[in-house]
């Protein structure tokens, strides 16, 4: 196990060299130094009941010691994202402050090292943006959106972003200009004209740990996951949060196995029925798989021009591969097959995308 643990150490701190976070790259280094060592991280995860690189205990660590940074502890003073600083010369006294933070809060540590890291990437957005519209146009219906894996489910006010894309017919803008949160992408190839406006019937989502963000500390712990020399993530992040303040989303504390069935089989004329996700495929087993196939395929017997159906993907098969971008639609006259639209594959965090599908 500590060899494991070693690997996931490792593995973890040249991904955080790659990634341009040198503050987390080095928290993890000396929580990889302070474990060999014996010290009190060794203390915290000797043992760890499960695979530590699947389940980024490294990743837990770091988190903490943001969290704790947040919460206004000394050691913020490194932290970009609490107004500090961090540089090579402050390597010795980060690793000093980490090895007091952990020993003193050795308790409120063991329990925070319980929760996998949980993101919401706004990023992805700028990719959704080209199925959502190709719906709203086809369908020309308010849509009613159900997101499965939503987090805290800030992309479900993707409409009440702001979005730069940079494509090879030049530069398109696309919703509101006034948005707290303005995203930046690329989408290479030839896009179509987006819709010019999307109206949203509702917006719903569930997850197994749904993030309730009117709750002060599960708001911080979502903010701990960003690295705290990330500052234009954390922007991001800040600023989807100012926007779903506004009328909280609600997110079902569900697995989407069940709950897909729920939100897709009864669905309200008028409204076109969205179900979409992202980057939450390769989180579920071939069971979960198969019961959502077959809610579709169920759901897809049925299917009238006034309640049609749609299912958007942003996701791939497996972690860290290559994600896409697809929608299967069903509006009423193409049987229960519907039509599959593939629209390209895109980056998984939503940076580019490459438009494959003819326009
Ligand atoms: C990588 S995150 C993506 C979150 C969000 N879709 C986004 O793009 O930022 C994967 C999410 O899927 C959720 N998840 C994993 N398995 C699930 C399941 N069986 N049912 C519902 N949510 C699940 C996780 O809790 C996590 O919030």
């Amino acid at each position: 196990m500590n060899k494991k643990i070693t690997t996931a150490f490792e593995a973890q701190r040249q991904a955080c060299e790659m990634l341009g976070s040198p503050l987390t790259r080095d928290v993890v280094g000396f929580c990889a130094d302070n474990f060999a060592a014996n010290g009190v991280i060794a203390e915290l995860v000797r043992g760890w009941q499960g695979d530590p690189l699947n389940d980024n205990v490294p990743l837990r660590l770091a988190g903490f010691a943001h969290y704790a940074a947040l919460r206004g502890d000394g050691i913020a003073a490194f932290y970009e994202s609490c107004g500090g600083r961090y540089q090579d010369t402050d390597r010795a006294a980060l690793a000093g402050a980490l090895v007091d933070l952990f020993t003193r809060e050795e308790k409120t540590a063991r329990r925070f090292l319980r929760s996998a890291p949980q993101t919401n990437e706004t990023g992805r957005a700028a990719m959704l943006l080209l199925g959502f519209s190709e719906i709203a146009k086809r369908l020309g219906l308010p849509l009613r959106l159900r997101e499965m894996g939503a987090s805290a489910g800030l992309n479900l006010f993707f409409d009440q972003f702001h979005y730069r894309l940079a494509t090879d017919r030049g530069d398109m803008d696309w919703g509101r200009a006034d948005s707290p949160l303005s995203l930046v992408a690329q989408w290479r190839g030839t896009p179509p004209a987006l819709a010019d406006e999307i109206e949203i019937a509702s917006r719903r989502g569930c997850d197994l740990f749904p993030v309730n963000i009117a709750d002060a500390d599960q708001r911080m712990k979502l903010q701990s996951w960003v690295w705290g020399d990330m500052p234009d993530r954390r922007a991001r992040l800040l600023a989807a949060l100012e926007i779903a303040d506004i009328a909280p989303p609600e997110i079902d504390r569900a697995d989407a196995a069940g709950w897909v069935a729920a939100q897709i089989m009864a669905r309200p004329s008028g409204q076109a029925t969205v179900l979409y996700h992202s980057i939450v495929w390769p989180y579920l087993n071939v069971s979960q798989r198969f019961a959502i196939e077959s809610a579709f395929a169920q759901a897809a017997e049925e299917v009238r021009s006034d309640a049609p159906l749609v299912w958007l993907k942003m996701d791939g098969r497996e972690l860290g591969t290559i994600a896409q971008l697809s929608y299967r639609i069903w509006t009423g006259a193409n049987g229960p097959e519907g039509e599959e639209v593939i629209l390209g594959p895109c980056h998984p965090h939503g940076r580019d995308m490459e438009i494959t599908a003819p326009f």
